[in-house]
């Protein structure tokens, strides 16, 4: 918990739970009142300060220089600093001064200010490993993507071997590292994929992938997150087929489970920067403000969403998905990058949530799809096309 959050009555749940440390800036003053106990306040910056609720305890983190070199826990309802719980000052003091005179470490972190991205609405046409390697580094603050399935559907993608695809969806990652800003977010929709069986003879093969991706992703340069599982409604799975010969069956060793589910990956560009202060450092802070996302967020890592289909494109993600991770891993007015952006289904959940896009497609056919859609949901004005010819809104329809 993060926030004091007030009910309508004015009381916070601080107060209603009795704490002695019922904010923020208490929490921070307690901790840098300990810290010039012991001679080490002067060196020391605070993070955000968060509840613990399972031990009524404020942990505030200590930051020397751009780092974060431990904590300091309080115990909420006596506001006393529980030094088991909280990082040796010994342990500061060292990592104080080895942190010391390190460089930081992007290019918009040099000031401590977070500059604004220059790219307007773009859309892309061409493979994303070359097209992405003429954008500027830095000059994105959110990729949301879903990569092409290996060799799932023949119609849309094809690889020889298995390594060579991962390979591909490396360099295309490595251009969105490039790409993202200072600790900003990775996200991926994906799923382990069904090889069917050549013949009656041979079994059909379930490949991993986002095992075996989450190793690429991390390689170029992300932390891991979070695991979000995108749940569908029962019934979605049974058209792939798998379970059917076991619910006809009932042999042991024969079950397979009904896929109903995908993965939402998350990673974070690696930084030694905490991400509040991506938040405090953000070049827009009434944006920051604007942003704040509704009591009705989805708390937990299953989101049940509908899936979405269309004859335009065999494998589109539902706007509703996509709508969530631009909201809760962006500001308004930030960038978005989906780098397999299909027939643009983040465009339009950037257009709806007031989030600037670039949009990288291979296909002619879907870059034209997407074109279409994007007059149609009105986010067809200034929009940069390169390698297509500029939007028409006239001649679309
Ligand atoms: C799973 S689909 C994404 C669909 C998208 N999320 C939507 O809702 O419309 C993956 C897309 O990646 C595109 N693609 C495959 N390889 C690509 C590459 N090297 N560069 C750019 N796009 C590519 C495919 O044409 C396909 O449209």
């Amino acid at each position: 918990m993060t926030e004091t959050s007030v009910r309508g009555n004015g009381t916070t749940v601080y107060d209603e739970r009795g704490y002695a440390v019922a904010s923020v800036a208490e929490a921070k003053r307690i901790a840098g009142e300990y810290l010039c106990d012991l001679d080490l306040g002067f060196a020391y910056g605070f993070g955000l300060p968060e509840v613990d609720d399972r031990y009524h305890i404020w942990r505030v983190p200590v930051i020397s220089g751009e780092s974060a070199v431990g904590e300091i826990a309080i115990d909420g309802r006596t506001s006393l600093v529980q030094e088991s719980r909280s990082t040796e000052p010994e342990m500061l003091r060292s990592r104080h001064l080895s942190d010391a005179g390190k460089p930081m470490s992007t290019k918009n972190s040099g000031s401590g200010v977070i500059v604004r991205s220059e790219l307007r609405n773009t859309v892309l046409r061409g493979d994303s490993e070359s097209t992405l390697a003429e954008l500027p580094a830095g000059s994105v603050d959110l990729v949301f993507t879903s990569p092409p399935y290996f060799n799932a559907r023949p119609d849309y993608s094809e690889y020889a071997e298995y390594e060579d695809y991962l390979a591909k969806m490396g360099r295309v990652i490595g251009q969105c590292s490039r790409l993202l800003a200072d600790g900003r977010f990775f996200v991926i929709n994906i799923s382990p994929v069904l090889l069917r069986r050549a013949s009656r003879s041979q079994a059909s093969r379930r490949i991993a992938v986002p095992f075996d991706l989450h190793s690429v992703i991390v390689k170029q340069g992300f932390d891991f997150i979070d695991d979000i599982i995108w749940e569908k409604p029962e019934g979605a799975g049974w058209a792939t087929g798998r379970g059917r010969r076991f619910a006809a069956d009932r042999n042991p060793l024969q079950y397979k489970a009904v896929p109903v589910t995908e993965y939402v990956l998350v990673y974070r560009k690696h930084t030694d920067r905490l991400i509040d202060w991506n938040i405090r450092k953000h070049h827009d802070q009434d944006a920051v403000a604007r942003s704040k996302v509704s009591d009705d967020y989805e708390k937990t890592n299953i989101w049940r969403i509908s899936p979405s289909s269309t004859k335009d494109h065999p494998a589109v993600f539902p706007v509703e998905l996509a709508e969530r991770v631009v909201q809760y891993y962006s500001f308004s007015g930030d960038v978005v990058l989906d780098p397999f952006a299909g027939i643009g289904t983040v465009a339009k959940a950037c257009i709806d949530n007031d989030r600037r896009f670039v949009m990288a497609e291979v296909s002619d056919e879907y870059i034209g799809t997407m074109k279409r859609n994007l007059a149609k949901w009105g986010g067809s004005g200034d929009v940069h096309c390169i390698n297509t010819d500029p939007i028409n809104d006239g001649a679309l329809f």
